[in-house]
């Protein structure tokens, strides 16, 4: 059997173009492939599918907005007015007051659009006479993306392999040692910004902790560094609270978001700009700031974003989550408790887990054996697997998930 003419991301397309997984339809927590086979799913697609799979509510919403103004320029003083509401949505939920909302099309474009406001942002602010502030900061493991910006940034060695010469003064800190971290600070001088999941996602899901964040954010206020909260994984009630930063009181100067804020239903993210970071750019004389993207406020995305978030809070999905997560923590612990490929099972606030194995090269029989066993995931960063569930994944679905990882890696 062949592929298709798909050219998949992070894949060795070696292996991958003899045989793909086709996905042809999902509901709630359930996805199913081409043979009619069902499969829960531990990962919400990537991350994002946060109201579950299916949502009718969120396609009738798309398609109404496809049929009236499916996209429109939001360049100069351009919008479409559905976008102009997300983002006053959007605003209200940040956990900053009076945030405002740049729209992007995904995580990505988040990410370097953050980091090109905050080299933006320190040549509107330097002290005349002062060189503009360039190094950034961002802890080991982490990912911020595969643009350029964000390759630039990556905290997992392996994704910035091959890509020399990349432009941006990057310098890592040790993820969860906060005295590390601070040294590397006064070392590099004069950081203009550090980046920093809540808890890093793709590089195996690790959770640094509430006094080595709020330490890290501290230190950067201390240093005049602008604090960059990268929730593209834990914005939107991933967390048990709509943003991780709100969840652990980092009052974050910019928040980096995609995945949740359409649930997956379109692609488009957002960078939330606190008052400290967009007053420069709106006061008089400041001019034009040249950046934006043609999809970035696209209206099928915004009816998207707008019918998600309404579920979200119709549904009380962080609540949910905040009150389950303790299940799905200790449920995995419990069922894989004694199996022996398996050496810990890494947890983070909200529907966030890793089963780390003994083996990192048996990352790919893994995840074939949880398909065998009705159960979509995928490899993490270091040999791990991951879960992370759509947030309406009820009691009976999680205890489930669990014991079929214990069945399939057994
Ligand atoms: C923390 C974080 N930042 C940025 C990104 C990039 O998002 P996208 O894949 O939508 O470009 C991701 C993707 O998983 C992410 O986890």
């Amino acid at each position: 059997m062949t592929g298709s003419a798909l050219w998949h991301g992070f894949a060795d397309m070696s292996v991958v173009s003899r045989a793909e997984f086709v996905l042809t339809r999902g509901e709630g927590c359930r996805v199913w492939d081409d043979t009619g086979r069902e499969y829960l799913d531990a990962t919400a697609g990537l991350w994002f599918a946060n109201v579950g799979h299916g949502r009718r509510e969120i396609a009738d919403a798309m398609a109404e907005q496809g049929a009236r103004l499916a996209a429109y320029s939001s360049f100069g003083d351009i919008v479409v007015n559905t976008a102009a509401r997300l983002a006053d949505e959007v605003a209200a939920l940040a956990p900053m007051p009076d945030a405002r909302v740049f729209f992007t099309s995904g995580g990505s474009d988040s990410v370097d659009t953050a980091v090109k406001m905050v080299r933006r942002w320190t040549q509107l602010t330097a002290p005349d006479g002062a060189t503009p502030r360039t190094t950034i900061a961002v802890l080991t493991h982490a990912y911020h993306g595969m643009h350029q910006g964000g390759t630039a940034l990556a905290g997992i060695p392996a994704n910035r392999d091959g890509v020399p010469d990349l432009d941006t003064d990057v310098i890592h800190l040790t993820h969860g040692d906060l005295e590390d971290a601070v040294a590397r600070l006064d070392e590099a001088g004069e950081v203009a910004a550090v980046f920093a999941e809540p808890v890093t996602g793709a590089g195996g899901v690790r959770f640094a902790g509430e006094e080595f964040l709020l330490g890290l954010r501290k230190a950067c206020a201390e240093r005049g560094t602008l604090f960059v909260a990268d929730e593209v994984i834990t914005g939107f009630g991933r967390t048990g609270a709509w943003f991780g930063s709100e969840l652990l009181g980092l009052e974050p100067d910019l928040v980096l978001c995609a995945k949740g804020l359409t649930s997956g239903y379109a692609p488009m993210g957002a960078v939330l700009a606190s008052e400290r970071v967009w007053a420069p750019f709106y006061a008089e004389g400041a001019g034009v700031w040249r950046h934006g993207y043609t999809y970035g406020a696209h209206a099928v995305a915004a009816a998207a974003g707008l019918a998600n978030l309404a579920i979200m809070r119709d549904e009380r999905l962080p609540e949910h989550v905040a009150e389950h997560a303790p299940l799905l923590h200790s449920s995995l612990a419990e069922a894989l408790a004694d199996v022996a490929a398996v050496t810990d099972v890494r947890t983070a606030p909200g529907y966030l887990a890793a089963v780390q194995l003994a083996d990192p090269a048996a990352v790919e029989p893994a995840v074939h054996a949880l398909r065998a066993h009705g159960v979509s995931t995928r490899g993490l960063a270091g040999g791990a697997l991951q879960v992370s569930p759509p947030l309406v994944m009820t009691t009976d679905e999680i205890t489930d998930l669990a014991s079929r990882f214990a069945a399939a890696l057994a």
